[in-house]
């Protein structure tokens, strides 16, 4: 249907214009072989998961701050968690967030898991966070599916039915595309789905997917994903 996706094209753009955030590796220190630490990346996706990326940044540089190891976090009392988590909403993932700490150190030894299916194991780690720090830490070839990534997939498909009814095709889809730098992969294409194929206004003359694009090429990519009949 589609044209394969040019996972090196992904990849060169995402060396141009990856976003800088906290807890992401800078170039520099890539340059250097410095690997994203497991433990910093779960706790931004655990923050990202209802909140947006410039509410969690502060945030996320206090959590280091005070707690810049999983076992310092695991050792803290779980009400002064909640304080530094009042504003995020949601407390039920900063409940989470203690007990999954608690678990890496009573079932690790504090050492963070960096396979997909070992953190899978974790509280409050599911499909979408597994494969997303086992990508971005340690380059797993696994897909990684969120929302944008999700919108990214439906026009480069021209998707005909909304993603829900589909999940398991784009997972399978997106599978066969990863190449080996797995976790930069993974966080160019949500960068593209958030700064790039935007839910209304998608520019299509800066997207590195545009020449394989159906959506693009059908001429009206917010098209997609189509929504669900009521
Ligand atoms: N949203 C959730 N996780 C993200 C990440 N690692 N990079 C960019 N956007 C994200």
């Amino acid at each position: 249907r589609a044209l394969p996706i040019d996972a090196q094209a992904v990849l060169a753009w995402y060396d141009k214009h990856a976003r800088t955030l906290p807890w992401r590796v800078s170039p520099q220190d890539r340059a250097r072989n410095v690997r994203p630490d497991p433990y910093r990346i779960w706790l931004s996706e655990v923050m990202l998961q209802q909140t947006t990326i410039a509410a969690v940044q502060k945030y996320f540089l206090r959590f280091t701050e005070l707690w810049p190891t999983v076992g310092g976090l695991a050792a803290a009392p779980l009400e002064a968690v909640l304080v530094e988590w009042a504003g995020l909403g949601y407390y039920a993932r900063a409940r989470n967030l203690h007990a999954c700490a608690k678990a890496v150190v009573e079932q690790h030894g504090g050492v963070f898991p960096t396979t997909a299916a070992g953190l899978l194991t974790l509280p409050g780690i599911g499909a979408y966070t597994s494969a997303a720090i086992a990508a971005i830490a340690d380059d797993e070839r696994i897909a990684v599916l969120d929302g944008n990534v999700e919108r990214v997939l439906a026009r480069y498909l021209a998707l005909d039915v909304p993603v829900r009814e589909a999940k398991e095709e784009l997972r399978g889809y997106l599978q066969t595309t990863v190449p080996e730098r797995a976790g930069d992969y993974a966080q160019a294409l949500m960068d593209l789905g958030a700064t790039i194929c935007a839910p209304r206004n998608a520019l299509c003359m800066l997207c590195p997917l545009q020449p394989g694009c159906t959506g693009a090429a059908e001429g009206n990519p917010e098209r997609y994903p189509v929504k669900a009949e009521k």
